[in-house]
């Protein structure tokens, strides 16, 4: 089935992921309100927005596209954002969470501002979006909901705040697949990586060039870096599974990184130990012995203690 003439909303749709998504969809006929209030890569504003320029290269495609230049933080502007793409375009059909920001700093030094600021975007941002589009998609049984989810889920380091909205972002799909599928609504995840100012501004190259310099990285990390692929490589993924083709994909977790696409295991339990008898509790000796020995028996301590820390 053709997208043409579908409604999408795409959060941070002004620059990287969501511009190039909403060109994708552009070209097969989708009108688009791109939410973008700019701003600096930790969020700071600034004067401009680059709402206005995506929406200028959206409309000279031959679609119609709106800019907002609000925040997906606020719920009852979420709400009106919605609406707005309801009462203009007819419809809500897509939704595409790819708004972020950053503020790295190790988790004893990160200020409340900098967990909450990050927070509020990407994990309360994409439930404001998804809970207001969730409503319209339900009742017209046919919605796409992509979230942008990053590996930093899977533990990092002085991205405390991040990964662990990345984390709930996650578990939120997830919920979202669960709740919303039987209606005909799909909600996935893309952990994507592509060079945008998020991940390689010139601030991030000369930290990569101070860690060769030093000896930290080897010269093929470092390149691998510096030449990551463009944002226009994760476009195809997303015009995908807001297609019809991926009306049985649901709930899932893909990376997606240049030409190479993957996808995450579900999580699973892997391994257990119980007492026989069924109510006798566990003794710390026994914790002790059975914890390494079976249900740790191939786990490496991601950061152990270190004599020069
Ligand atoms: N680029 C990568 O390698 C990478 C890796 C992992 C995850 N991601 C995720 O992909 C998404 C897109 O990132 P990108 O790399 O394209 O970055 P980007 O900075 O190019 O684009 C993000 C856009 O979001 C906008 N934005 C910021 N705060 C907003 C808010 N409150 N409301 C609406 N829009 C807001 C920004 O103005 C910006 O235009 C983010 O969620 C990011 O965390 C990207």
């Amino acid at each position: 089935m053709s997208l043409q003439g579908k409604a999408a909303i795409i959060t941070g749709g002004g620059r990287g992921i969501g511009f190039e998504s909403a060109r994708l969809l552009a070209e097969q006929g989708v009108n688009i309100v791109v939410v973008d209030p700019g701003g600096a890569r930790d969020g700071s504003p600034e004067d401009s927005s680059p709402a206005d320029d995506a929406v200028k290269v959206l409309e000279s495609m031959g679609v119609k596209a709106l800019a907002v230049k609000e925040s997906v933080a606020d719920f009852d502007t979420a709400g009106e954002i919605v609406r707005l793409c309801v009462d203009q375009f007819g419809s809500c059909d897509i939704l595409i969470n790819s708004a972020g920001l950053l503020r790295e700093r190790m988790v004893w030094n990160m200020s409340e501002a900098e967990w909450s600021g990050v927070v509020n975007v990407h994990l309360n941002g994409t439930f404001n979006m998804s809970r207001h589009a969730a409503g319209y998609m339900r009742e017209q049984k046919f919605g796409r909901i992509i979230t942008m989810g990053s590996d930093a889920w899977r533990g990092t380091i002085g991205q405390a705040n991040y990964g662990a909205a990345k984390g709930g972002i996650y578990s939120l799909t997830r919920a979202l697949a669960r709740e919303l599928g039987k209606y005909g609504v799909t909600a996935n995840t893309i952990c994507p990586t592509a060079a945008t100012r998020l991940t390689l501004d010139q601030r991030v190259k000369d930290g990569f060039r101070k860690r060769l310099e030093a000896g930290l990285i080897t010269e093929a990390r470092y390149n691998e870096v510096v030449n990551m692929p463009q944002p226009e490589y994760i476009a195809p993924l997303v015009a995908y599974l807001v297609s019809e083709d991926a009306a049985n994909v649901n709930g899932q977790c893909f990376r997606a990184e240049g030409t190479r696409v993957s996808v995450m295991a579900e999580p699973y339990e892997k391994a257990a130990i119980f007492k026989a008898n069924g109510s006798e509790k566990f003794s710390h000796d026994e914790l002790a012995d059975l914890i390494p020995r079976i249900l740790l028996a191939d786990y490496t301590n991601p950061a152990p203690a270190a004599e020069d820390a």
